[in-house]
């Protein structure tokens, strides 16, 4: 959803790999926040990525990273964008900041397949035309596929997404340390 305050939000976008130690140390502190637990170890997980930042006269309010992975459906690798780490500092929540930051990343995903991620509020993304995986949803281990009852994710279908895209089917996930969706 884009509103009036959204568009006085300056967007960045920057590789983990290039946050210097100030944006690094801005964006813990809106996560944790946001969150309200601590997300160093999460984020540690989560690996490398790009960084949309979205700022208000210089401040940090509104945050999403895209983690490149790679889902199985059926016989294909998917290149995909999976998003992670949506927040909005609270005291800025409720300004359209997160929907604009879900809107503008889009055209970053070209290279992209499939765009996925694992909501806290599947509603929120619905609302911004995510769809809903119905199918069951697993992770490719070394001990090959674990399948993950009660798992939810969700994906947005770009300009290279197979069709007609069957959300029933199984969807698979490559392994990472802690939460893998
Ligand atoms: C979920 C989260 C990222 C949303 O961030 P946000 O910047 O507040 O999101 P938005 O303002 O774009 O949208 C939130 C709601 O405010 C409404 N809104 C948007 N612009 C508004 C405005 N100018 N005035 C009032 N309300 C507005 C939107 O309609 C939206 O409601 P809807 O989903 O019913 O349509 C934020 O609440 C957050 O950081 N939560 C904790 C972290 C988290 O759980 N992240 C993962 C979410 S699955």
């Amino acid at each position: 959803m884009e509103g009036a305050h959204a568009r006085h939000m300056q967007l960045d976008t920057v590789t983990t790999a290039a946050l210097d130690a100030a944006t690094r140390a801005d964006l813990l502190r809106l996560l944790d926040a946001a969150y309200d637990e601590p997300m160093a170890e999460y984020v540690g997980h989560i690996g490398e990525g790009l960084h949309l930042l979205g700022r208000v006269d210089g401040q940090l309010v509104s945050h999403l990273m895209v983690v490149p992975r790679t889902l199985g459906l059926d016989d294909r690798w998917l290149h995909t964008a999976y998003i992670e780490l949506v927040a909005t500092d609270p005291t800025w929540q409720g300004r359209g900041y997160a929907s604009h930051l879900l809107q503008h990343c889009v055209p970053l995903l070209r290279e992209f397949d499939i765009a996925a991620l694992s909501p806290s509020d599947a509603a929120f993304y619905e609302r911004r035309g995510w769809l809903r995986w119905i199918g069951p949803l697993g992770v490719r281990t070394s001990h090959g596929v674990q399948w993950i009852p009660g798992e939810e994710a969700m994906v947005l279908p770009l300009a290279g997404t197979p069709m007609p895209l069957d959300r029933t089917r199984p969807l698979t996930i490559d392994d990472r340390p802690g939460e893998v969706w």
